[in-house]
C-alpha cells in the first residue's frame, strides 16, 4: 500500500460525524442530502479504517437530544438507517467487519431495530474490525443505565459496596469489552463532546476537524491520526516519566 500510511495506527478511533446540515446548506440542498452524504462518507471511512488495520471504530450517528429535531427529520433519518443496512450489510461481511451498536435501542422504531439485530447477527463472527455506531446514543443515558444494572446487582446480592470500583463499573456500560478511544474526532469545527462516550472519552485525545462530514475522506482521517501520533500522552504522569518509560521499552 502508499508509503505515506502514518506508522502508529491506534487501535480505536471514535468520530462524532458531525456538519450534514451545514453541507447540505452551502449548497443550497435539503438537510437529509446531507445526511445521504453523510451516509457515503461513512463508508469511506469504514473503508479507510479497515485498509489501516484500525481494530475499532465507533461513531456517533445519531443522539438521545435528537430525537427533539422535528420529526420529519427524524424520519428520515431513520430511513436512511434502514437502507444502509440494507445496502451495506453483505459488503461488511465480505471485508470481516463486524456491525455493533450502543445506545436506547429500545427507543428506535421496531423496524430500524429489527434490521439492526438482523446486521448485526450477520456479522457476529466478523474480526478485522467492529464498526461501532453509537444510535439513539448519550452519554449520561449510558451512565445512568450502568448505575440501574449495578444497583440490581447490589440488590440480588451479585456485587458489594466495596466491589464498585473503575474497572467493575465498566462492566454495566454497554460494551464493556471495548477499549477506550484513542483519540476522537469531530468534524465541522465544533469544540464540544455532546455527550459522546462521556465515561470512555477520560483520557483520548480531541481532534477537531474542519471538514463537514460528508466530505471526510481517507486523506483528512490520515491527517487526523498524524496529528494524534504528535500528542504527549502523560495519563497524569511528569514528562519525564513518560520519557523513561519509552526508553525502557
Ligand atoms: C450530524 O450532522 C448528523 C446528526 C446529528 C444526525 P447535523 O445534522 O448535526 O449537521 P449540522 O450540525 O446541522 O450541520
Ligand atoms: C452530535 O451532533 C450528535 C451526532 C453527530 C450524532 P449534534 O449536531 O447533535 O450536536 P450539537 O447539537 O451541535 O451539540
Ligand atoms: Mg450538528
Amino acid at each position: 500500500m502508499e508509503s505515506n500510511i502514518p506508522n502508529n495506527i491506534p487501535q480505536h478511533v471514535a468520530i462524532i460525524m458531525d456538519g450534514n446540515g451545514r453541507w447540505a446548506r452551502a449548497r443550497m440542498m435539503p438537510r437529509v442530502e446531507g445526511h445521504r452524504q453523510g451516509a457515503k462518507a461513512l463508508k469511506r471511512i469504514v473503508k479507510a479504517s479497515r485498509e489501516l488495520g484500525i481494530r475499532y471504530l465507533t461513531v456517533y450517528a445519531f443522539s438521545t437530544e435528537n430525537w427533539k429535531r422535528p420529526e420529519a427529520e427524524v424520519s428520515s433519518l431513520m430511513k436512511l438507517f434502514i437502507s444502509a443496512l440494507n445496502d451495506e450489510t453483505p459488503e461488511l461481511k465480505k471485508n470481516n467487519v463486524r456491525l455493533r451498536a450502543m445506545g436506547a435501542l429500545d427507543m428506535l422504531p421496531k423496524d430500524v431495530q429489527e434490521k439492526l439485530y438482523e446486521a448485526m447477527d450477520m456479522t457476529k463472527d466478523c474480526d478485522a474490525l467492529d464498526l461501532i455506531i453509537a444510535v439513539s446514543y448519550g452519554g449520561r443515558y449510558e451512565i445512568c443505565d450502568a448505575c440501574k444494572k449495578l444497583l440490581k446487582d447490589f440488590e440480588d446480592k451479585k456485587i458489594s459496596i466495596d466491589e464498585v470500583n473503575e474497572n467493575t463499573f465498566r462492566n454495566y456500560l454497554y460494551l464493556p469489552d471495548v477499549p477506550d478511544p484513542d483519540f476522537l474526532i469531530r468534524t465541522s469545527k465544533e469544540l464540544r463532546v455532546s455527550n459522546f462516550l462521556l465515561w470512555q472519552i477520560a483520557y483520548s485525545e480531541l481532534v477537531v476537524s474542519e471538514k463537514y462530514w460528508p466530505e471526510f475522506d481517507f486523506s483528512e482521517l490520515k491527517r487526523c491520526i498524524d496529528e494524534f501520533n504528535k500528542r504527549s500522552r502523560r495519563f497524569g504522569k511528569t514528562g519525564d516519566q513518560i520519557k523513561a518509560e519509552s526508553e525502557e521499552k
